[in-house]
């Protein structure tokens, strides 16, 4: 690594609590090269001290290396899974079942969990927990105002139930809404609560490295029940789920196994 890199990182660290040696380096270092020369400077070295002295630009950085793309119902059939099997099983165990949404981005997920569950239970005994890094995503996800693009795997059923059109946009009903709580949260840095009878946690583990993932593993594993699970993004299948205390029920989905020994 560049020592240019590896002081941008070391600073950034101590500025935001976000260590980017978690994260895939090339991958990072092309999205942030391309944001520091679009805005004129030369180097990480020369955007650090734009950074520090911006507080905008450390914003836009912060959108840069985070990133946000989501939609309602994202890969459909996970979804179906998701409701014909997996939480059967998991509310014929429990009337109520505690959720998060980690790496919930501007919404759209914990949102979709909401309307999944109603089919089961009244939107009033519904609480999801949601977090993300990122301020911006999550005051967005607040509003739960969204574009049409953003619906297009939604039910017509659903939309009907659960939208309401303002002008070119589509707000999330109130009832929905009350479902959710929003905080902030890093995965990479700050403890998980525990107890959780589902986890859902996609589109995120790609961008960090190997190492970073493994123990994400572990911690996630450890934060749900026995039996609990955990629905990860339909590209990020883990390999050996033994070695985390998880065997696979569905593509995609991972039970805790009841005696864990990680
Ligand atoms: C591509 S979005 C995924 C959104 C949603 N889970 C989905 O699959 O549609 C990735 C999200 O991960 C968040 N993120 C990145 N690093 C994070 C970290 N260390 N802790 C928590 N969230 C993080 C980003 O801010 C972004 O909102």
């Amino acid at each position: 690594m560049s020592h240019d890199y590896q002081e941008f990182i070391a600073q950034v660290k101590v500025l935001t609590g976000i260590d980017l040696n978690l994260y895939k380096e090339a991958q990072m270092k092309r999205r942030l090269t391309s944001l520091y020369e679009k805005k004129g400077f030369g180097s990480f070295r020369e955007f650090l001290l734009g950074i520090k002295a911006d507080k905008q630009l450390l914003n836009e950085f912060l959108d840069r290396m985070t990133i946000n793309v989501s939609e309602f119902y994202r890969n459909g059939k996970r979804w179906e899974v998701l409701e014909e099997k997996i939480l059967p099983r998991l509310l014929q165990a429990n009337k109520s079942i505690k959720v998060w949404s980690a790496a919930c981005s501007t919404g759209e997920e914990p949102y979709t969990i909401a309307m999944v569950l109603s089919k089961f239970l009244p939107l009033s005994q519904i609480k999801i927990l949601a977090t993300d890094i990122d301020d911006n995503v999550l005051a967005r996800a607040k509003m739960g105002v969204y574009h049409d693009r953003s619906l297009n795997e939604v039910p017509s059923s659903i939309k009907a139930k659960y939208f309401v059109k303002q002008g070119d946009y589509f707000k999330v009903v109130d009832q929905v809404k009350n479902t959710v709580t929003f905080r902030k949260h890093n995965l990479l840095a700050d403890p998980f609560e525990s107890g959780y009878d589902l986890i859902v946690c996609r589109n995120v583990l790609i961008y960090f490295t190997e190492e970073a993932k493994d123990q994400l593993y572990k911690k996630f594993s450890q934060a749900l029940k026995p039996d609990g699970v955990f629905f990860v993004g339909s590209t990020e299948q883990i390999f050996n789920p033994a070695q985390f205390g998880l065997e696979t029920e569905d593509t995609f989905f991972y039970k805790r196994l009841v005696k864990a020994h990680c």
